[in-house]
């Protein structure tokens, strides 16, 4: 077995982060060994305490995002399922939906499926090539076509640029505007209301620090037009054989992922004592210095907008004459730092900043890495552009 345990220094948090803190590891070790009984199912003391954990955890969420209900909180596998089931929830035949060039495959895939096959018309608001969204782009073409979805992510996953979801929110005329907020729920402060968001599409296991296998869809609008993505048992309504119509139920079937769920809910505790302001302000003091640092390297090319301010701690860069991949190698094998290279299943956005096919090199930081971490980072990319 490979040690993983000592040394590394761990800068792929826009894949998942990690290290999870102690918090999150005993609610989830608390919740296998003491409330493992099905949630919602019997009636049974165990169940209950079961359902209440699940319960809190709804709240919990809810509350951390501005939704008026628990209710509105539907606890999905990963950022993946929640967008998969707004957008087939959502989308009928001969609607028209806007996205843009700058979204991750969990939302491209869906959407070009549907238009492959003949049920929606795509338009693909091309962005800047720093990643920033072009919100005239979008305002016309919502305008010129009566739109029934608008999907932008709140940060890129190759670039870090955050879009402006308030300003986006305010073109998006008739359209419901689903955020996909994978790479910034839990290191940016995100009220569903305020922000003018009607569907929230998130993962736990990145910047809300829980679990793997944990996400979910807070639906602001439109709880009565999404239809599930599968049907089955809920516990509840057990005397029918259609699904239920209210929610969560009716787009939740089946055992939840309750342990998991409770690493969640913990995790957003463990961001709410920090201070989601001091999580930012770590974050944005990494990325100003691993951006002062990289600019030295000779052979270098730094994508994104290159601005604390306009992204999350996600920095992507090439060196002239070496692949992403022999980088990201000897990066692992001889500094023992982690990254993620190539396309970060995101080719259009590669497309958008012009690192397509080869991809690039991302850095991720997150709440656990130090300064240090980061002049170590730099050295070893000066290292490797030397060599
Ligand atoms: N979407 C995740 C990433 O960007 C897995 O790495």
């Amino acid at each position: 077995m490979v040690d993983v345990s000592t040394d590394n220094i761990y800068m792929d948090n826009a894949a998942t982060s990690y290290p999870k803190p102690g918090e999150v590891i005993d609610a989830v070790c608390h919740h296998l060994s003491t409330l493992s009984s099905n949630p919602g199912r019997s009636a049974h003391r165990l169940s209950l305490e079961a359902s209440r954990a699940l319960f809190d955890a709804r709240q919990t969420v809810a509350d951390f995002f501005g939704a008026s209900d628990s209710r509105d909180v539907v606890f999905t596998l990963n950022v993946t399922e929640a967008l998969n089931l707004a957008i087939y929830g959502i989308l009928r035949k001969g609607d028209h939906v806007v996205t843009t060039s700058m979204e991750h495959n969990s939302v491209m895939r869906p959407l070009r499926h549907l238009e492959s096959e003949g049920i929606i018309e795509l338009s693909v608001v091309h962005s800047f090539p720093d990643g920033s969204v072009d919100i005239d782009g979008i305002a016309k073409r919502v305008k010129q076509r009566k739109t029934r979805l608008l999907v932008v992510n709140h940060a890129s996953n190759v670039t870090g640029t955050i879009a402006d979801i308030k300003a986006i929110s305010r073109v998006k005329g008739e359209a419901l505007l689903l955020v996909d907020a994978a790479q910034t729920a839990g290191c940016l402060p995100i009220d569903l209301k305020e922000m003018g968001i009607d569907l929230l599409a998130f993962t736990g296991h990145k910047a809300l620090l829980g679990p793997q296998g944990t996400g979910g869809l807070v639906i602001n609008t439109t709880r009565e037009c999404i239809l599930p993505l599968k049907r089955g048992g809920t516990g509840s309504n057990s005397e029918f054989e259609q699904q239920p119509d209210f929610l969560p139920d009716r787009l939740e079937s089946g055992t939840a992922n309750g342990c998991g769920i409770a690493g969640l809910a913990r995790g957003i505790e463990v961001i709410q004592t920090m201070g989601i302001d001091n999580i930012r302000m770590h974050e944005k003091k990494l990325i100003e210095i691993m951006q002062e640092g990289l600019k030295e390297i000779k052979g270098i090319r730094i994508y994104g907008p290159m601005d604390a301010e306009r992204q999350v701690a996600v920095i992507s860069i090439n060196i002239e004459g070496i692949s992403p991949s022999d980088v990201g190698y000897a990066l692992d094998r001889s500094f023992n730092i982690c990254v993620r290279t190539g396309l970060h299943c995101a080719p259009s956005a590669h497309r958008t900043i012009g690192s397509f096919p080869q991809g690039t090199v991302r850095f991720s930081m997150g709440i656990y890495n130090t300064e240090d971490d980061v002049e170590k980072a730099i050295d070893a990319l000066t290292w490797i552009a030397e060599h």
